[in-house]
């Protein structure tokens, strides 16, 4: 084939897939079987990775993922992200309604449609091709997710039709039930803790920083709402039919997913019918969303800080059921907190099977007065686990006995403590209480403390079970004869875990001060003591009163700090790491000039010569300061391939001098 001829073909392919793609995923129309559609995609691989240069970012190849992200992006929304107010009956819909009313003073269209329980996205398309995709965040700026979501099968890459050259499209990301089922059985099969709801799921799906794992997990998205810096329709519903004949997933009218009513007795029954149909859906809603149809009405409604007067969401009443508890288990964390759990008759409650719900504390079990074998109300929310709001008394089964809350550790049978104010009891016996002994270690190795590779949970239990380890400190005098031995621990095991310890002694002392898991020094205090205090040796030195003097240290924080270095166990512990071989000191930065001073500098893009990681290190190394996202105290915007253009018109708008890889390389001298 010559050149034209490959690259004729490659966009036939690609057009065939996308429309195979479209129509099976947007329109729930199967064309081809699943096999002549991989094999046309193979097809198409193969060309492309003959011909490199004809791959086209929005291939129909990308969307199996591969790209992995270190770090997403900020990018600023050009439109904010608001929030809708929320109601919870019907009399406040009917409120709302006659305070449109009051304002607009003409006929009224709404359209009603679902509130997905998802999580909501942004996607620009430029030229009738995907661009970029972001998170909501905070409202004002979000994360640049696009590798993620381009795996989204129903997620057009490239449009059938498009009116405007450049607009953004939002809608709610969401996992299907069945999908979650599939991976819960999954995990559950690989004895890992379920994931709790379809909503955080999809949430943390979203922010994986490999889109070949969000490509397996096959996410699923509803498109609601059009934004362009002028809009190509005239009303809301026009724009989200538009968007469907461009190729998105959107509600459909006859499905009863979107509706135009004329008054409050249309909204009030387009609720009644989701609030009973919403359970034969294939994924999660937690409400009704109402909006005002006409844009110019919308205007004339405008909007409050945080969510616009022309719509409102109608939240669904938790659904609540009433099952059995069947016993009261005891879960000891890491930092030796005991959690009562309910073990409740199973019972299906909003999509999910429920066994357990947390009782929280012993003062939550007087509250409710619980009994053993009592009947209890349990409803499911927004929140992640399910709660137990309260005891049917009336079919309490006579003589019951009170459940009372253990006074000795379940794990290893020692005392429980409980501080005068607080809610949770503690086994304080860290050093030979298992749950403690392993999650200390499993907190330790952890991917934000000294990711370890090659060690997880099993192992640890493995570990600890036959008297390899007591301590994270023991994990240093592992040798290769006694792992070879365990089960499950192959050769090339083995070698993977011991170059995973050795590795870890290059980790920051921050990282270091993290790992020991000290109660509350998490993240952000671990980076602000190695930075105030350099070593540990001026830690442990520190008075309460100097650790409180330091910034985002407060009271409870200094206790804790002063608590766990006052125990002589953890100073052997500290020894014990430290002839290992660990971190306790901050290094130093050199500088390699400070030409760049006081200056905070933003790059966006991608740069030839340096990655984005190098480009910031060099920023500090020449001691400017790093920043995310443009302010008013930008003082440089250095400009790479591909940069964002919010991050673009914002730097001119604020007047921020731009220079280029080159130009700034020149600037600090990097050759
Ligand atoms: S419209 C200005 N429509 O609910 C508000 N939002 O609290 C624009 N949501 O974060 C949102 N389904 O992610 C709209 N049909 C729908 C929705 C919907 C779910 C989410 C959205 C937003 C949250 C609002």
């Amino acid at each position: 084939m010559s050149f034209e001829e490959v690259k004729s073909k490659i966009n036939e392919l690609s057009e065939q897939l996308h429309h195979y793609n479209y129509m099976y995923y947007v329109k729930s129309e199967s064309l081809v079987s699943d096999y002549e559609f991989d094999m046309l995609l193979k097809e198409l691989e193969a060309l492309e990775a003959q011909f490199p240069e004809l791959v086209d970012i929005n291939s129909p190849s990308k969307r199996v993922g591969g790209a992995v992200v270190k770090n997403f992006e900020t990018v600023a929304h050009r439109f904010p992200m608001l929030s809708l107010s929320n109601s919870y009956s019907k009399e406040e819909i009917v409120e709302w309604e006659e305070r449109i009313k009051k304002t607009i003073e003409q006929d009224i269209e709404y359209v009603c449609e679902l509130k997905y329980d998802g999580v909501a996205i942004g996607i620009r398309y430029v030229n009738g091709v995907f661009h970029s995709a972001v998170t909501r965040g905070d409202g004002n700026q979000g994360e640049l997710v696009s590798s993620n979501v381009k795996t989204i099968n129903s997620v057009p890459l490239k449009l059938k039709d498009t009116v405007s050259d450049d607009f953004e499209i939002r809608g709610e990301i969401f996992l299907p039930l069945q999908e979650f089922e599939r991976l819960n059985e999954e995990r559950a099969a690989a004895d890992l803790a379920l994931y709790a709801n379809p909503r955080n799921t999809a949430s943390g799906t979203l922010k994986l920083q490999d889109s070949g794992l969000v490509s397996k997990r096959n996410l699923d998205c509803y498109l609601y709402g059009m934004y362009e810096e002028r809009s190509s329709y005239h009303s809301h519903y026009d724009a989200v039919i538009a968007a469907g004949n461009m190729g998105f997933k959107v509600p459909l009218p006859e499905e009863r997913k979107i509706e135009k009513v004329q008054d409050v007795a249309g909204i009030l029954s387009f609720i009644d019918y989701w609030d009973e149909a919403r359970k034969q859906l294939p994924f999660e809603i937690d409400g009704i969303v109402i909006k005002v149809n006409a844009y110019t009405q919308q205007e004339e409604l405008g909007y409050t800080a945080k969510s616009p007067r022309w719509a409102i969401a109608y939240k669904f009443k938790a659904e609540r059921v009433e099952t059995k508890i069947e016993s009261v288990s005891y879960q000891v964390g890491r930092t030796g907190a005991v959690t009562p759990v309910a073990n409740l008759r199973p019972v299906y409650l909003g999509g999910t099977t429920v066994k357990r719900a947390s009782l929280h504390n012993a003062e939550q079990i007087e509250k409710l007065d619980l009994h053993e074998n009592d009947l209890v109300y349990v409803e499911k929310g927004g929140e992640i686990i399910p709660k137990i709001v309260g005891v049917n008394v009336s079919k309490r089964t006579t003589p019951a006995r009170r459940v009372v809350f253990i006074s000795s550790c379940p794990a290893c049978s020692k005392g429980l403590t409980k501080a005068e104010g607080e809610a949770q009891h503690y086994c304080t016996h860290a050093a030979i209480c298992p749950p403690q002994v392993k999650g200390k270690i499993e907190h330790f190795i952890s991917r934000k403390a000294m990711d370890i590779d090659g060690l997880g949970a099993e192992t640890i239990d493995t570990l600890v079970e036959e008297g390899l380890i007591k301590d994270i400190g023991d994990l240093y005098a592992l040798r290769f004869e006694q792992l070879i031995d365990l089960e499950r621990m192959a050769e090339k095991s083995v070698n993977n875990l011991l170059q995973g310890i050795e590795a870890s002694k290059q980790r920051p002392f921050e990282k270091v001060l993290f790992g020991m898991g000290i109660r509350y020094v998490g993240e952000t205090v671990s980076k602000k003591l190695a930075k105030a205090f350099k070593r540990i040796d001026n830690i442990l030195e520190a008075s309460y009163e100097s650790l409180v003097e330091t910034d985002e240290i407060g009271e409870k924080i200094a206790e804790s700090i002063r608590l766990f270095l006052d125990d002589e166990q953890n100073i052997v512990l500290i020894d014990k790491l430290r002839d290992a071989g660990l971190c306790f000191e901050r290094e130093e930065q050199v500088l390699s000039s400070s030409i760049l001073e006081g200056q905070t500098i933003v790059i966006s893009g991608t740069f030839a010569r340096v990655s984005r990681a190098e480009m910031k290190k060099l920023i500090e190394e020449n001691g400017g300061k790093n920043a995310s996202s443009i302010s008013k105290k930008t003082n440089l915007l250095v400009s790479g391939e591909n940069m964002g253009p919010s991050k673009l018109k914002k730097a001119t708008d604020l007047n921020i001098e731009i220079v280029n890889e080159e130009e700034f390389l020149k600037r600090i001298q990097y050759d």
